[in-house]
């Protein structure tokens, strides 16, 4: 089989991530194209591969590339994959997809109508801690999960000038940005949402124009609840990233500062997976490049995620308007364009 020549648009902190870790897939994916604005950031992912070509625009590479990897501010997500889409790429799209409903529908029906994949880059959904929870919860291994708890407190603060300082190229505050990832897999652990709410506060993150520090509890059918705390204003931490999923015979612990899944009964713990790294997007972009030769949809497909950011934007509209958001018509299984 031929190999698939990826062009990345935006190399900047995320996009370096990606590319470190390309090295897994060569004997199937070749970087062919880096584009940056900045050239010194878009020769400096070259520099990591072999061969690839340098530009400061996306449309001198279409005629170089198969697919992309789009790692831009959010404002740039809808014009950059549309273009690529049209121009007859498949796409790998950094979250969150878009920075409003009209832009998502837009990119899902360019995708459909071009025939190409369009996967949201929800590394999250790839990481063996998250794919092993959500086995042992579908399996009930510990019971029924009642309560998902997920905690992100990390310390994020943008130099003067970046675009993420300006909450519409950001497309909200810190719930709309990070815990977009969070809100999804709270759909793809517990199911249906029925209503919840969102408490955010730039106190503490004085630099965010929206919030920097993040609540959120949803009620899902059969009254399984969810909870998301997520902060860039941490000067310290014990949680770091952890998520506890509260089953009526045990609780399950991703513990990913210790790379742990760890299974509590009673007093006792056991260790049910341990992983080596922490980001784990070489996953993700195996499922790219499966669904690409294969035509199956991703796993995160932008329906699925149209649905996550439709849950945050009613969080929001509710948090406006004092009163809780009625979710119901979101779950995974349930809304598509
Ligand atoms: N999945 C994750 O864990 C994760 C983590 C961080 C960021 N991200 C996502 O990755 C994307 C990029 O975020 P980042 O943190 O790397 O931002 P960044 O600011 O570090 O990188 C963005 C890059 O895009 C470049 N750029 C801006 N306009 C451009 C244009 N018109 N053409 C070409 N290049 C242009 C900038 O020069 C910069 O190098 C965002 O969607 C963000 O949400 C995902």
């Amino acid at each position: 089989m031929d190999r698939i020549r990826l062009g990345l648009i935006g190399c900047g902190g995320m996009a370096r991530t990606h590319a470190r870790r390309f090295d897994a897939h060569l004997d199937r994916l070749q970087l062919a194209a880096a584009v940056d604005v900045v050239p010194e950031r878009a020769q400096a992912v070259a520099d990591l591969l072999p061969g690839a070509k340098v530009a400061t625009d996306y449309r001198e590479i279409l005629d170089d590339v198969d697919a992309v990897l789009i790692a831009l501010p959010h404002h740039l997500h809808h014009p950059v994959a549309k273009a690529c889409l049209q121009a007859g790429k498949h796409v790998l799209l950094e979250k969150p997809m878009a920075n409003s409903e009209a832009e998502c529908l837009d990119l899902i029906a360019t995708s459909e109508a071009a025939q190409r994949v369009l996967m949201i880059a929800y590394c999250m959904r790839y990481h063996p801690l998250v794919v092993a929870m959500k086995e042992a919860l579908d399996a009930k291994a510990y019971g029924d999960v009642f309560q998902v708890s997920i905690w992100t407190e990390q310390l994020t603060r943008y130099h003067e000038g970046h675009w993420a300082l300006d909450a519409r190229k950001l497309g909200g505050g810190q719930l709309f940005s990070h815990g977009c990832h969070y809100i999804d897999l709270l759909l793809w652990y517990l199911g249906r949402p029925i209503q919840g709410m969102h408490l955010g506060t730039n106190y503490g993150t004085p630099w965010m124009e929206k919030e920097g520090t993040s609540n959120v509890c949803i009620e899902f059918a059969g009254g399984r609840l969810g909870y998301h705390f997520g902060t860039w204003g941490a000067r310290g931490t014990r949680h770091g990233y952890s998520f506890h999923a509260h089953c009526t015979e045990g609780m399950l612990e991703a513990y990913f500062p210790g790379r742990q899944l760890i299974a509590h009964v009673g007093d006792k713990q056991e260790v049910l997976l341990e992983t080596t790294e922490g980001k784990h997007t070489q996953n993700e972009m195996a499922h790219f490049l499966d669904c690409i030769a294969t035509g199956q949809r991703p796993l995160t497909d932008g329906p699925g995620s149209l649905q996550g950011l439709r849950v945050i934007w009613r969080l929001y509209e509710a948090e406006g308007a004092h009163t809780v958001a009625d979710l119901r018509g979101l779950g995974l299984d349930e809304y598509r364009p």
